[in-house]
């Protein structure tokens, strides 16, 4: 809805630009037509762009707010659990029980991967990140389901959405078992998601498994706090890949190559490497004076986001969550951990953290249960994928369900003007 007008004046020309407002959140100035006048708009980082429509996720980054589909975050995490929050997002409302009953046995039904699919792990060293086994294998499904790939099809989108999100956990789990030299294990349908995922992780063919259900617990809140997270860049890597018509085990694959840096979901892998490498209490103010220093490229991980500028909503409830792992397996005094809470409580007092806002996020907390959990460090941002393919998937059949257009951004161009080719043997060394 159009709710005012920004004048834009350049030279002696005023142009009138739309102001639209959302439900939520800062208005929001219409400059589709700008490129008619000649000039592109620069924003390094898309700090000031919004580059689509949504209704699933909304952030407000000063209050500490994060709503799916409206509902909090902290209701969700306390509440819900990880299939009814997939069922949320991708369907705008919560299910009824009947609803849910046959959403979860669908996702069920969908759990295996193709026998062929267990082939490829063959293929990579023992010691491969499992990110690359996890982006080349989900790409791969592609080849799998060539008969229901067509994106203006609503019906092969709901399936596709299903596949994706009942074989990532086979997916993760498989990566884990071919680093160990361990036998994949099959899915257990009569578990619930997160339990079926430890299952997987954890189980062999020569003992009976059974995991504390805190665990479970933990895990199934790691995986609605990363449910979604609106137009971040692994989200918006997977709505530009879509814009293109690719189909969405390729956009999905996108997204995960785009979630592994470290200023991403890479973060809590990151942050365990970091409390590794600080190695002990004595040496925090060491590093806490590198990250403060400018010309060192040094960062706290786990520390700062570009959206919150206020507490990290999702790192209230996993700091919570975290505690409660570290009670039931009795690791509180174990001293990467004795660290970490001694990082976060120095740092939260300092001042140039204080100043710019930077609090511990979600995945300070998440790096530090995962590790208790007794996941490597390896597989953190594999589980990270894991959980956010609901909300890439979510985005991605948002987009090609309604008007979209190819996602084609411009560049400020600072090279060199156009010049004659010189031929190899007139060019002197
Ligand atoms: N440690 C030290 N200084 C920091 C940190 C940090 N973790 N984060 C930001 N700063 C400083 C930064 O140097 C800059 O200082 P100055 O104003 O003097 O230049 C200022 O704070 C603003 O930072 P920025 O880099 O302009 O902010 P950004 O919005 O581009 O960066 C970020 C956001 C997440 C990339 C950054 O905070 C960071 O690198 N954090 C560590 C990595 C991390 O934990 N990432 C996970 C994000 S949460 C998971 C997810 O949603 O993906």
């Amino acid at each position: 809805m159009v709710i005012k007008k920004a004048r834009l004046t350049i030279d002696d020309k005023t142009l009138e630009l739309d102001i639209l407002s959302g439900s939520l959140g800062p208005g929001v100035i219409d400059i589709n037509s700008l490129f008619k006048s000649g000039y592109f708009t620069y924003d390094l980082g898309f700090n000031s762009t919004a580059a689509c429509e949504s209704k699933i996720t909304f952030i407000d980054g000063d209050k500490g707010v994060l709503l799916y589909r409206g509902y909090p975050i902290e209701q969700l995490a306390s509440q819900s659990n990880f299939l009814e929050v997939c069922y949320l997002l991708l369907n705008g409302e919560l299910p009824t029980p009947k609803q849910y009953q046959d959403f979860c046995k669908e996702i069920a039904h969908h759990t295996m991967v193709h026998e062929q699919i267990s082939n490829f792990y063959n293929g990579f060293r023992r010691d491969a990140h499992p990110m690359a086994i996890m982006v080349g294998v989900v790409g791969a499904l592609s080849a799998f389901y060539h008969d229901t790939l067509d994106i203006n099809n609503p019906e092969h989108r709901a399936i596709s959405a299903l596949r994706l999100i009942g074989k990532m956990p086979t997916i993760a789990a498989m990566c884990y078992k071919y680093s160990i030299g361990q036998p994949f294990m099959p899915p257990q349908n009569h578990l619930s998601y997160a339990d079926n995922f430890l299952h997987m992780m954890y189980a062999t063919p020569c003992e009976k498994f059974a995991i504390n259900p805190v665990l479970v617990r933990a895990i199934d809140r790691i995986f609605i706090l990363h449910a979604d997270h609106e137009q971040n860049a692994s989200t918006s890597t997977v709505r530009l890949a879509g814009s293109t018509g690719a189909n969405p085990f390729a956009c999905i694959s996108a997204g995960i190559g785009a979630l592994w840096g470290p200023a991403h979901g890479g973060a809590n892998e990151a942050v365990l490497n970091m409390l590794q490498e600080i190695g002990d209490i004595k040496h925090i103010n060491k590093y806490i004076a590198r990250a403060k220093d400018p010309n060192d490229t040094f960062r706290l991980m786990g520390f700062g986001h570009r959206v919150y500028k206020n507490y990290d909503p999702r790192a209230k409830v996993m700091r919570e969550t975290c505690h409660e792992v570290l009670d039931a397996i009795g690791l509180h005094d174990a001293p990467i951990f004795k660290l970490a809470m001694e990082l976060e409580r120095i740092a939260l007092q300092d001042d140039y953290f204080i100043e710019k806002k930077l609090y511990p996020n979600v995945d300070f907390y998440s790096g530090i249960t995962l590790s208790a959990i007794g996941i490597p460090t390896n597989m953190f941002t594999v589980i990270f994928a894991l959980a956010r393919t609901v909300g890439w998937v979510a985005q991605w059949n948002e987009m090609i369900s309604n008007p979209y257009r190819l996602g084609r951004p411009r560049q400020l161009y600072t090279g060199y003007k156009e010049r004659d080719y010189k031929d190899i043997q007139k060019r002197n060394d």
